[in-house]
């Protein structure tokens, strides 16, 4: 049997807390499945890592990434580090990591995962409840990676774009319109957000993803919405953005936490920022919610692990070819975010209304995993 290679970073404030609770399911699943075999080794980054080593990742840390099939992480930063010059700030870290990994894409998809979490929506329930859009954000280019300058009196964020940046990330939006098939069996369609109105390098990008769909995916519906007036129609209404919308690096990290809003809460936003087409065999990838290192609650105990654990169930579906179990370790979330504790309370954290802890909601995705992995067994 093929030994599976995992580099697990935990980072800082509450990503080792919602780390230990998907590493539980993933204890599970080796478990149940004894032809299932992980290696996992771990690392730091962040501001632990800063701690230790004067960097927010070091090359070992990313050796041993490229040397992985796939990394489970966690989130990074906090005030302790504020101070840190920009250059080696914790953020920084997960930059590097997703560089040298060129994993361009990242994936955040939004949905509910449970439907009993509908309630907990900053919008109303019939606005919400058929949302299904997955953010495509192009991940290694743009304002994030472009030449930098700092000086006293100013500073600039070079945002450039390259042909091939734009093309490849456009192949992921249109791999994933075609896993995301309407009510006719028509792939979904895939909505182009950019600033064509005003940057030349939204400009570029809008003619580099018409090209594409063109010459490669004609079959595929592509409309453009300037990602301005994207972010209002999110809020107003964010079932007319159902299938994939392809964004650039800096849009596609603010229309993900909107996304936060329409679920809820950014607890239960998982992410894969992936290096190759999904479904074309499986993909070396970065696992990590979209959230933050969320200092303002750490080391108590309420985190929401869900998101953790939802990233966990992207990487056995793209990175450990394991579909059918990434499919039920999302029921697992859903059972337990629809289910109810022996005092008749929800099992979910304060974030949704809840007040159970980050372990009890942990232990209770990888239980409900357990029998889903024996009842499938049995069949
Ligand atoms: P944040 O996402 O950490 O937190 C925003 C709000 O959401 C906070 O009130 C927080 O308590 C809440 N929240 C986030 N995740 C939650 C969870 N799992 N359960 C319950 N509540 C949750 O954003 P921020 O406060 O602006 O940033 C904090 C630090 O995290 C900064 O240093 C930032 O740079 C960093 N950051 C890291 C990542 C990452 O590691 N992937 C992503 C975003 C921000
Ligand atoms: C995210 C985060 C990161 C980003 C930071 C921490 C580098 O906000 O993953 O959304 O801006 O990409
Ligand atoms: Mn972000």
């Amino acid at each position: 049997t093929e030994i599976r290679k995992l580099l697990v970073l935990p980072g800082d404030h509450i990503g080792p807390e919602i780390i230990a609770e998907a590493l539980k399911s993933l204890t599970v699943l080796e478990e149940e499945r004894p032809d299932f075999k992980v290696q996992i080794s771990y690392g730091l980054i962040g501001g632990a890592s800063l701690d230790k080593t004067n960097e927010p990742i070091t090359d070992e840390v990313l050796d041993a990434a490229l040397s992985s099939d796939a990394i489970l992480l966690g989130s990074v930063g906090g005030p302790e580090w504020a101070h840190v010059p920009g250059a080696i700030s914790p953020e920084k870290g997960i930059l590097r990591l997703r560089q040298r990994l060129d994993a361009f894409a990242n994936i955040r998809p939004c949905r509910f995962c449970a439907s009993s979490l509908m309630d907990q929506s900053a919008l109303k329930s019939d606005v919400v409840k058929d949302v299904n859009f997955i953010v495509v954000r192009e991940n290694c280019g743009g304002a994030y990676f472009g030449t930098k300058t700092e000086g006293e009196d100013e500073a600039s964020d070079l945002w450039i774009y390259r042909r091939a940046e734009i093309e490849r990330c456009a192949r992921v939006s249109a791999a994933l319109a075609r896993t995301m098939v309407k009510d006719d069996k028509s792939p979904a369609i895939v909505w182009n957000a950019d600033k064509a109105n005003v940057l030349a390098s939204g400009r570029f990008w809008r003619t580099v993803t018409h090209d594409v769909f063109e010459r490669e995916f004609s079959d595929i519906e592509l409309r453009d919405q300037l990602a301005d007036s994207a972010a209002m129609i999110m809020v107003k209404a964010p079932t007319k953005l159902n299938g994939v919308i392809h964004t650039d690096n800096t849009f596609g990290d603010i229309l993900s936490d909107i996304s936060g809003g329409i679920v809820g809460s950014l607890g239960v936003l998982p992410s894969a920022s992936v290096c190759g087409i999904p479904g074309e065999g499986p993909v070396k990838g970065i696992y990590e919610a979209v959230h933050g290192s969320a200092p303002d609650i750490s080391g108590r105990g309420e985190a929401n692990p869900i998101a953790q654990i939802l990233s966990l169930a992207m990487l056995l579906r793209y990175s450990f070819s394991t579909p059918r179990e990434a499919d039920l370790l999302e029921e697992a979330v859903r059972k337990t975010l629809d289910s109810h504790d022996n005092n008749g309370l929800e099992i979910r954290t304060k974030d949704l209304g809840g007040s159970s802890s980050t372990r009890e909601v942990g232990d209770t995705v990888a239980s409900q995993f357990r029998i889903l992995l024996k009842e499938v067994d049995d069949r």
